[in-house]
């Protein structure tokens, strides 16, 4: 009898770290973790297995059909926003078709274990494309439908996985005489830029936020490439990783759509500024424009709609602005600087 396992790809990464943490606390569940990297070594007592490997290594993911009975996959791994503009072909290459490998890969255990495999996949607010500012402002929280036009390569990607993931829920192989439906139980949540205490985002455009409070607390200056009038949604890591598990639990039939928003707050560069400054008074902040990067930001929404989130899975964030940062940003983060300074 093989181990029911769930399977976490960029597992060292941001939603990884926060995802693995909460699901070791859990008992019982067995978690097989994937990473280019080696794996943090806090997370490794919560794995079952940590394989350091590529999600472009068809021969790798194969090779896990016959060691595990996977129930889960959480598809975490990609590379962000900013990065992916530096080089967009490996970009494309990594979050598509490493998200195709996936999602076969889900099919075939699927066959194999007569039963449809979760496959959970966190999308981002970089799927939207607002034309301009006046249209962000107007527009205010955005629904799923609207302003699916992205600028970045990595919301091209992402809103194109969404799709392919409806595809392979739906209509996968919708022709062929010997179709086995629901293999895949696809289910998406687009984020909006998050903030850890524990871990610092790479690459990513909403990176202005949570860089400027790590800077802040361990008393490095920091150049804010925004302006602070800029407005996106951010979440609480925490928060985060309860929307993933709240989805994932979720009955099929409660769900009336496969890609939803989840929001918390919504605080413009200067909101930030401001409460950074308030618990870190000497912080040298200062704000420098990169337009390139403004622009993206400039382009994604001022906030979102979650609405059938809540409606459908009973969605509703712990944290607020306030909260999140006196009560679970502000603290972990002085204890953790405080324990690497002793
Ligand atoms: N945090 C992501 C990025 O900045 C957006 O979801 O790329």
């Amino acid at each position: 009898m093989r181990n029911e396992v769930v399977l976490i790809t960029g597992a060292n990464g941001e939603i990884g770290h926060g995802l693995i943490t909460r699901l070791g606390e859990v008992a019982n569940t067995h978690i097989v973790a994937l990473d280019l990297k080696p794996l943090d070594k806090h997370l490794l007592p919560y794995c079952d297995r940590f394989i350091q490997g590529d999600i472009l290594d068809k021969m790798l993911l194969g090779r896990l059909i016959a060691e595990y009975e996977i129930t889960t996959i959480f598809h975490l791994a990609s590379i962000l926003s900013t990065k992916s503009e530096y080089n967009p072909v490996a970009a494309h290459e990594i979050n598509v078709e490493g998200s195709i490998n996936l999602l076969r890969l889900g099919v075939e255990l699927s066959q194999w274990q007569g039963r449809s495999v979760k496959f959970i996949y966190p999308s981002s607010i970089a799927a939207y494309g607002l034309p301009d500012l006046k249209t962000k402002e107007e527009e205010g929280k955005i629904k799923e439908w609207r302003w699916c036009t992205p600028i970045t390569m990595y919301g091209c990607n992402k809103l194109y996985c969404e799709h392919l993931g409806k595809y392979y829920a739906n209509h996968y192989r919708q022709l062929a005489k010997d179709r086995i439906k629901n293999s895949i139980d696809f289910r998406c949540i687009r984020f909006p830029g998050l903030i850890s205490a524990d871990t610092i985002p790479t690459g990513g455009t909403s990176d202005y936020g949570p860089e400027m409070l790590h800077s802040a607390a361990q008393g490095e200056p920091y150049s804010c490439f925004v302006r602070p009038d800029t407005r996106i949604s951010f979440m609480a890591m925490p928060d985060a990783i309860k929307a993933l598990l709240l989805l994932e639990d979720a009955p099929r039939s409660s769900l009336t759509q496969l890609v939803y928003n989840v929001t918390s707050f919504s605080p413009t560069a200067k909101n930030l500024y401001d409460i950074v400054k308030k618990a870190y008074p000497d912080a040298e902040i200062n704000f420098k424009v990169d337009p390139s990067r403004q622009a993206i930001v400039d382009s994604w929404p001022a906030d979102t709609d979650d609405s059938a989130a809540r409606d459908d899975w009973g969605w509703e964030p712990d944290y607020d602005m306030e909260r999140a940062f006196n009560d679970y940003l502000i603290p972990a983060i002085k204890s953790r600087y405080s324990k690497k300074d002793a």
